[in-house]
């Protein structure tokens, strides 16, 4: 049966469509409103056709913060709520809402293991034209995402790092609503993603959470503005369920780093594991590690969570990390120890610049999209990968460029997806005759 509570706005057994006809006229939706249609959405009871409704009606007016985390609660007690505490103590998170070239997890999360903080991860797949972990880890032959419960909580407490998919009975409403969104134009409302994001972090068991917020042309959020806003409410949501949240605001109006493409990210996080990869990528990944190191208590403040980090890369124990979760997750560990055994396209090659000047923009969600058309992500969701495909850009903006220099190399299966990607990625390139600043990699923080 429905709950019929007493301070239901409407005295009378609750209805979605009354729900949805309220949200309609901009009134805030109660706690009480908000769970019955989580749970009757959840368990089949309230149609796809009313959930999208409601979702349309909150994209356009909104939610209150008390709103958005009623809902974010609603959507994490949907299913299992992980209590990662005897295992690991206070768990620490990190969550990127998204990008092209985001290799971040793969670098991050064994820097700080090594760093001695226990790592639990459960990562997704791409979205969009934004890449995702668990493809990319799944370039490494045999390495298994999909991990029994029993596994996962095994494997954190004896080498100290898991990173796996997220088990069904975690959020199932999120799941659903998420599907949903993506088929009824209601993914980009900043309550819709906030509460997304933060139901599968709370549901997963952290309690301490860094946000890496993107912002740009191959980013959800593409103004700052927005960016600012959606860490605001992540950061309000964690503040009124007890949580504890910063939130990064960061570029994405090139990629991070030069890799884009599942093997091609795998090799280049496996290059700044030993202490090289580029440097924009290098100090994001240290900026990213400081942070958790910090907040999870390990360091007393940001720069010595930064230094920390640095060292596990200098001294070789965050590979070494990297090395031992590949092992345990049953990956072939040669091809860590050997990355050209990763899987190689076909059809290799590098486009020269046509022209010099300096460079004004290189539009990263082109990139992203162009690598889906290699078949390096998914147009729908039941596509398979080719994990050998991608792009690797050469040039940053703000650089000054001669005739002749290479600008991006194209990792494709034939030649006509070669000239594709080659068409596609020249026209997202921007020149200048003057000289061009470099983007920043971070806009602030929000705490
Ligand atoms: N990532 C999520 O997990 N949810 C969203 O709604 C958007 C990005």
């Amino acid at each position: 049966m429905s709950p019929t509570p007493e301070d239901s706005p409407v005295h009378r057994p609750l209805r979605a469509v009354d729900i949805i006809i309220r949200k309609r006229d901009g009134l805030e939706l109660s706690k009480a409103e908000i769970d019955y249609f989580i749970q009757a959405y959840t368990s089949g009871e309230i149609p796809d056709y009313q959930a999208s409704a409601l979702c349309m009606a909150i994209l356009l007016k909104g939610m209150t913060d008390q709103e958005a985390t009623d809902l974010t609660l609603a959507m994490a007690n949907s299913g299992e709520v992980l209590d990662l505490t005897p295992v690991i103590g206070k768990a620490v998170d990190k969550h990127s809402t998204g990008g092209v070239g985001d290799k971040t997890t793969l670098v991050v999360e064994p820097l700080v293991a090594a760093c001695g903080l226990k790592v639990a991860k459960m990562s997704g797949r791409g979205l969009g034209f934004s890449g995702g972990t668990l493809d990319k880890l799944e370039s490494i032959p045999g390495y298994r995402v999909n991990l029994t419960m029993h596994e996962f909580l095994d494997q954190v407490s004896r080498i100290g790092i898991v990173l796996s998919g997220q088990s069904a009975d975690l959020a199932p409403a999120d799941g659903k609503l998420y599907a949903l969104r993506d088929v009824t134009g209601t993914v980009p409302s900043i309550p819709l993603i906030a509460s997304s994001i933060m139901s599968k972090k709370i549901a997963a068991g952290a309690h301490t959470i860094v946000l890496d917020v993107k912002t740009g042309n191959g980013a959800f959020m593409e103004t700052i503005e927005d960016a600012r806003k959606l860490a605001e409410l992540m950061v309000a949501i964690g503040r009124l369920s007890g949580r504890k949240v910063i939130a990064l605001l960061s570029d994405m109006n090139q990629p991070l780093g030069c890799a884009a493409g599942n093997a091609l990210e795998v090799l280049e996080a496996i290059e700044t594991l030993h202490n090289g990869g580029p440097n924009d990528f290098r100090d994001h990944c240290l900026e990213a590690a400081g942070y958790l190191l910090y907040a999870s208590g390990k360091t007393g403040n940001l720069s010595d969570g930064k230094k920390m980090a640095e060292k596990a890369l200098e001294n070789g124990s965050a590979f070494e990390k990297f090395r031992l979760l590949v092992q345990a997750q049953g990956g072939d560990v040669r091809v860590i120890d050997d990355p050209s055994l990763l899987p190689k396209a076909p059809v290799i090659e590098t486009i020269n610049a046509e022209q010099s000047g300096y460079i004004a923009g290189i539009h990263a969600r082109t990139i992203g999209e162009t690598i889906i058309t290699l078949g390096g992500g998914r147009a729908k969701k039941s596509d398979s990968i080719d994990h050998s495909v991608g792009v690797v850009v050469h040039i940053k903006v703000g650089d000054r460029v001669e005739k002749g220099q290479p600008l991006f190399t194209v990792h494709a299966k034939n030649a006509a997806d070669l000239s594709m990607a080659r068409e596609r990625i020249s026209a997202g390139i921007h020149w200048s005759d003057q000289p061009v600043e470099p983007l920043p990699l971070f806009y602030g923080v929000v705490e």
